[in-house]
């Protein structure tokens, strides 16, 4: 059985204070929450102090990114070690946004991956395609490639503790979520994918989180999908009640 796992990717969003904030209500809302991974992704100045309020909670921390060495002259750069330092369990890497703003390439991925992986850091690997890929039917190929070159040369041991998100790009904070069958399909495929590459027992281990638009009221037709093991979300996890609603949500996965 995979935990599912919420994560909330707060991207370039809420100060270290507004951060604080928002994570203390959540804490209270999620606090009797078992069976659900529970993650939050603030931006890289709060890390420190969002980490403050969850430590012995349910709650863990996550960075939204990091470069792959782990020191040096590399300005405005962030690192494994530092992030894992922060209070760090993951790293969301290779995101959309990061590919389409910030130049990132399945290569800078995979490196990124490793210097996650040396750190000690739960990679959240994010694979999709755009609106165009989607109406040129070319989504299978884009996610193969986003799959296959984010992973290159990691072992199945590895490569089974790591998370994919499969976010359409076409889906990320545009209210358009994929439906269930149209996510399940993708999830599905990347499971097959993850067996022809590795082994049926990282296909299985491996979690599979679906991204856009998620909310509380489709969380539970998106995570009730045979492939689907939990959500990355951007939007709705801005505010507690929406986010908690989501986590909540959720439960349903393990209760059935
Ligand atoms: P969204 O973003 O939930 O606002 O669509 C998801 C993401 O980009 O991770």
């Amino acid at each position: 059985m995979r935990t599912p796992i919420i994560a909330g990717n707060w991207k370039l969003n809420k100060t270290p204070h507004e951060a604080i904030e928002l994570v203390t209500e959540l804490k209270r809302e999620v606090s009797d929450v078992e069976g659900v991974d529970i993650v939050v992704c603030p931006v890289a100045v709060a890390l420190t102090d969002v980490n403050d309020v969850v430590r012995d909670s349910n709650i863990e921390l996550g960075a939204q990114n990091l470069f792959w060495e782990d020191a040096g002259a590399f300005t405005g750069e962030m690192s494994g070690p530092i992030i894992k330092a922060a209070g760090c369990k993951y790293v969301i890497i290779g995101h959309s946004e990061r590919r389409q703003y910030f130049g990132e390439t399945n290569e800078t991925v995979n490196k990124r991956i490793r210097a996650a992986l040396n750190s000690g850091l739960i990679p959240i690997v994010c694979v999709g395609e755009s609106l165009e890929e989607r109406e040129g039917d070319q989504t299978f190929d884009v996610v193969r490639d986003h799959v296959t070159g984010a992973l290159s040369g990691f072992t199945a041991d590895e490569v089974a503790a790591m998370v994919i998100a499969y976010e359409p790009v076409w889906a990320i904070g545009t209210g358009k979520t994929a439906t269930p069958d149209q996510a399940q399909e993708v999830h599905q495929y990347i499971r097959g994918l993850l067996k022809e590459l590795y082994n049926e027992e990282v296909s299985g281990a491996v979690r599979l989180q679906y991204g856009g638009s998620v909310k509380p009221d489709n969380i539970e037709e998106l995570i009730a999908q045979p492939d689907i093991d939990g959500a990355l979300v951007g939007g709705a996890s801005l505010k507690s009640d929406s986010f908690a609603g989501i986590v909540k949500g959720a439960i349903s996965k393990v209760t059935g």
